[in-house]
């Protein structure tokens, strides 16, 4: 997800550092840009010029000090607190009072993270939607103590990267997933219960509402990990049974049937890129 958010920037023309403690997913980070602009190229979306200007706003490191000069952090680390809150602390020693710090997370309250991050008041949601680089959508949502002037030049920030902001509270689901996390539960009881199989389903939904992909290619796209995640997180507060994770998706990640990043969700992959074109 953090790799789709640095593309965004750095086809904006912002110069874009993206860290991970990992030096094989920062490499495959890179290789993966790249070839998304290639294809990009290849089918008329980018002058071929573009693409060496994009990769040379794009650096990778895996020394959190590398961020000391940024302006804007966009965190999208593994979902976990304790995870956010210990990036959050180092980093605001690490850069200077104006910084910015925004997460991406899908479940976690930005107030929460917020208040791990030693600048509440400085710190906002910024969800973007997978796959970043091809998605418009960014759901922005203030903490309970975000300062206006925080939100706003966040948000002229988004619309600078060229994204479609749209403002949010700070509740599980924001708008999108509030919709959708029931609607994709909904196709895997379908599947759960022997109604019709994944690919018949996705076919359906695609045909007869126009959506570009069916909901079991958008979940595996999503990872099973995450939907789980979300379905807690979604459940948990509105209560909505629909909302409630189906044992399918347990199953599915007890046998490493991810989605897309394992090769096998509900549809078989022989390519386990998550970038497409
Ligand atoms: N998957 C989605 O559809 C989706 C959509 C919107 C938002 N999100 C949010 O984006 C975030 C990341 O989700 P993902 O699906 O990309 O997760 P992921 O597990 O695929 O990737 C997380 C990355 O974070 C790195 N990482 C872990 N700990 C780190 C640390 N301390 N510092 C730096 N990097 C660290 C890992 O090496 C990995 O490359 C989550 O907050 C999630 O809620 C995910």
């Amino acid at each position: 997800m953090g790799a789709g958010i640095a593309i965004v920037a750095a086809r904006a023309g912002f110069r874009t550092r993206v860290f991970d403690v990992r030096d094989d997913a920062l490499a495959r980070a890179r290789e993966q840009t790249e070839g998304f602009l290639r294809k990009s190229v290849e089918r008329g979306k980018l002058a071929a010029d573009a693409l060496p200007q994009i990769m040379a706003q794009w650096s990778g490191t895996t020394q959190l000090a590398d961020l000391a000069d940024c302006d804007l952090v966009i965190e999208a680390v593994f979902e976990s607190l304790d995870v956010k809150h210990e990036l959050f602390s180092q980093l605001n020693t690490i850069c200077p009072e104006h910084t910015i710090f925004a997460s991406n997370t899908s479940t976690i309250s930005i107030t929460e993270i917020a208040g791990g991050s030693g600048r509440a008041d400085r710190f906002v949601g910024m969800h973007f939607c997978l796959p970043a680089q091809l998605m418009k959508l960014v759901e922005m949502s203030p903490g309970l103590n975000t300062s206006e002037s925080t939100f706003q030049q966040a948000w002229a920030v988004c619309e600078a990267l060229g994204q479609k902001p749209v403002k949010t509270q700070d509740s599980p689901g924001f708008i999108l997933n509030y919709f959708l996390i029931p609607f994709n539960n909904d196709a895997i009881r379908l599947v759960e219960q022997g109604v019709a199989e994944a690919a018949d389903i996705d076919l359906a939904i695609k045909t007869a509402m126009g959506y570009p992909m069916g909901p079991l290619e958008l979940l595996d796209l999503v990872g099973m990990d995450t939907q789980k995640l979300l379905c807690e997180a979604m459940h948990g507060v509105t209560h909505e049974p629909r909302a409630a994770c189906p044992p399918l998706v347990r199953r599915m990640i007890a046998a490493g049937h991810l989605g897309k990043k394992t090769g096998r969700g509900f549809h078989v992959y022989a390519d386990r890129k998550i970038f497409g074109a």
